[in-house]
């Protein structure tokens, strides 16, 4: 067993690490005050290749692992969560699905331009009544022969205004309920198709969040992602590696925050010495490195079986599960070892402990790892 990272591993690593320092933290507070969009941001992500980390360089990637992309994960979620749940969500749900099951046509044409960062996805599931109980999506894809005919609402859709392709799943055949799921290749611009404002969030506010709207909206049938039914499985798969994904941006909201309340105990001066001299905080710090390390060992570990081609469902749950939950619990301490300077914007603290909270809602909720968990200790 290796805890050593590899040199590339490791280069790839300083790398997220020094964007995140210089293009990611200056605006940060800023952004997320005004809910704007890291475009710029963005851009240089593509061009740095965090968009399509784990892609084939023949169709666009940067052909690296897993590991490389929850260490790129951690980082910019250190500094700009809204930054890194783009990287996410292009990565995980868009890129790894088109990769996976998508032709070869598909992959020429939609994958090959989100890898290289020059356009945006989205992963289109959640409705307005359906979130965790996907399976109850009301979105309908009637099948008109050379087309679906697509109609329907989706909800909290990330990059919903930013993005260029988006993976809809929507029910072809009710009477076969889950089986009846197709996952269809969405173009922005299709005649019927209009985003909706914007969601104004608790927290990641500099994330693009809408709801989606199809109305009669023709898409070709070569657009369907997979076999005529197939869409459900593509979704419950695809997820599978998105939560690792969101479990190392819940880890590196925690470590962000870990990492400011370290270096302000260290500073501020109480009782006569600094309150990292106090066992008070000592105690805290000590627990939130443990959870930290714990949450970081979970998302290697499903990185790596994902890497090795092993069975990772129950794992990415585990670390999505236990990280999310560690982010919530390290931002509110983090917090509170700031006292009232950590009740303000400018210490950062208190914009990282709203992020966190959505690590426990998307992709899904806790309640969810838990049920994908326990059923497979239960089988
Ligand atoms: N891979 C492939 N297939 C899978 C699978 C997986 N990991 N998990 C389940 N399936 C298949 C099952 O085998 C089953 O198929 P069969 O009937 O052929 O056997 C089918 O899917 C239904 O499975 P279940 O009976 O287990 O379904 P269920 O309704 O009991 O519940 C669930 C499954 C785990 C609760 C699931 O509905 C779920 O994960 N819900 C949460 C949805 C979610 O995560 N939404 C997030 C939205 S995306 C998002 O947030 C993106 C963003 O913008 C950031």
């Amino acid at each position: 067993m290796y805890f050593e990272l590899s040199e590339e591993q490791l280069m790839i690593r300083q790398a997220a690490r020094d964007f995140a320092q210089t293009e990611l933290k200056p605006g940060v507070i800023e952004r997320d005050e005004h809910q704007k969009f890291p475009a710029e941001q963005v851009k240089m992500m593509g061009e740095l290749g965090f968009l399509g980390m784990m892609v084939s360089p023949q169709y666009g990637g940067s052909g690296m692992d897993a590991v490389s992309y929850v260490l790129v994960m951690e980082e910019l979620s250190k500094i700009d969560a809204s930054a890194s749940v783009v990287v996410s969500v292009n990565n995980s749900l868009v890129c790894y699905g088109l990769e996976k099951y998508g032709s070869e046509e598909q992959k020429q044409k939609y994958l090959v331009p989100l890898a290289r960062g020059e356009k945006l996805g989205a992963f289109c599931l959640s409705e307005p009544e359906a979130g965790s109980d996907a399976t109850a999506l009301k979105t309908t894809a009637i099948d008109m022969g050379d087309h679906y005919l697509l109609n329907g609402a989706k909800n909290w859709i990330t990059n919903g205004g930013t993005a260029s392709t988006y993976l809809v799943m929507a029910q072809t055949n009710a009477a076969k309920r889950h089986h009846g799921i197709n996952t269809l290749i969405v173009e922005k611009g299709m005649d019927g198709f209009t985003v909706g404002a914007k969601e104004n969030k608790l927290g990641i506010r500099g994330s693009d969040t809408h709801s989606l709207h199809f109305t009669d909206v023709k898409v070709p049938k070569e657009n369907r992602l997979g076999e005529e039914g197939f869409g459900f499985s593509f979704a419950m798969n695809t997820l599978e590696g998105g939560r690792i994904g969101i479990a190392a941006q819940a880890l590196g909201i925690a470590s962000g925050a870990y990492e400011l309340a370290l270096n302000y105990a260290r500073e501020r001066k109480a009782f006569g010495k600094t309150i990292a001299d106090l066992q008070a905080i000592q105690f805290k710090l000590a627990d939130m490195a443990t959870e930290i390390e714990a949450s970081r060992l979970l998302c290697l570990k499903a990185a790596w079986l994902k890497d090795k081609g092993m069975p990772y469902a129950q794992a990415s749950s585990m670390a999505k599960l236990y990280a999310s939950q560690t982010a919530m619990k390290t931002t509110v301490e983090a917090v509170q070892i700031h006292g009232g300077y950590g009740f303000v914007k400018e210490y950062h603290v208190e914009r990282l402990m709203r992020d966190a909270k959505i690590t426990q809602i998307y992709e899904g909720t806790s309640e969810i790892q838990r049920i994908v968990i326990s059923r497979d200790v239960l089988k």
